[in-house]
């Protein structure tokens, strides 16, 4: 196939998917484009893609899922036959049926996938007492996800047209994780109102004046703010997450690797 252009989509709220496409990239070695969705303003540009571009779209799992934020964001894109590669990164616990949801809400609208994959990122609630796949993507994944890029367009350049593609996961979908009632909190001591928090929100819920507030019922706990907080003011202190955190350090403390689907 012919292929002239790349073009990069992801929804990275911690930027581990990013990071991760951008090293899959490395391995693809073809001029690319990014297609950032991680803030709200993305949704008022809209994007096209053809049959001679390759879309790698990237997201987070979420409970086993893509995340409800990225299925609205990733909905609004329009393809035209485009060859796809979808890839989940998920905390190293499981990425259960993201994959599949990937492809089922991407191929309604013109996206092809020919490959797959779900790597491994730092977990959105890792912190130096739970440590989560800390650090991760790292060299290793890096490296990987360089080859996996240099079989997809092995893969790419033998295709002559494109087929159904199965990825893994079930339907119906595992039940998704809620959206709201769970949000960081600000200690107002360290933190210095530089308005970091708000700026990287995905979701818009921060707002920063002489104090920091957050909408609670549009916090997607996605931590894009405690992991940006310049003095580490922002930080979890909600029952849930503190003790899922504790229990993915411990029961989800093997090291997991990247699997690929070609
Ligand atoms: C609300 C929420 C739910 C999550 N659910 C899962 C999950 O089901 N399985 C898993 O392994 N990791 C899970 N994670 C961790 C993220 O998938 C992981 O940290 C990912 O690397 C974050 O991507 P990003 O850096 O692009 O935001 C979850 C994180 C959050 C915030």
């Amino acid at each position: 196939m012919n292929i002239k252009r790349v073009k990069l989509v992801y929804y990275s709220p911690t930027g581990t998917s990013e990071k991760t496409v951008k090293a899959i990239q490395k391995g693809i070695d073809i001029d690319y484009d990014i297609v950032d969705l991680t803030l709200p303003d993305s949704e008022s540009k809209n994007y096209t893609f053809d049959s001679t571009d390759i879309a790698v779209i990237a997201v987070p799992v979420y409970s086993g899922r893509v995340p409800p934020v990225a299925v609205k964001r990733i909905s609004r894109l329009k393809a035209q036959n485009t060859p796809t590669v979808l890839v989940a990164v998920y905390g190293n616990r499981e990425f259960e049926d993201a994959l599949l949801e990937l492809k089922n809400i991407t191929e309604p609208n013109g996206f092809k996938a020919f490959a797959a994959a779900a790597f491994i990122g730092e977990h959105s609630f890792d912190t130096p007492e739970t440590p989560i796949a800390t650090g991760r993507p790292d060299a290793e994944d890096n490296k990987k996800a360089k080859e996996f890029g240099e079989k997809v367009k092995q893969k790419l350049e033998k295709l002559t047209k494109l087929d159904e593609f199965e990825v893994p996961g079930n339907h119906p979908y595992r039940e998704g994780g809620k959206t709201g009632g769970r949000n960081p909190v600000t200690d107002p001591d360290t933190c210095i109102l530089c308005g970091m928090c708000a700026r990287v929100c995905p979701t818009g819920c921060v707002t920063v004046s002489d104090i920091v507030e957050t909408d609670t019922s549009n916090c997607t706990a996605c931590s894009a703010c405690v992991k940006n907080c310049p003095t580490g003011a922002r930080h979890w202190e909600h029952e849930g997450v503190l003790k899922a955190a504790k229990w993915l350090s411990t029961d989800y403390a093997k090291r997991k690797e990247p699997e690929f689907f070609l």
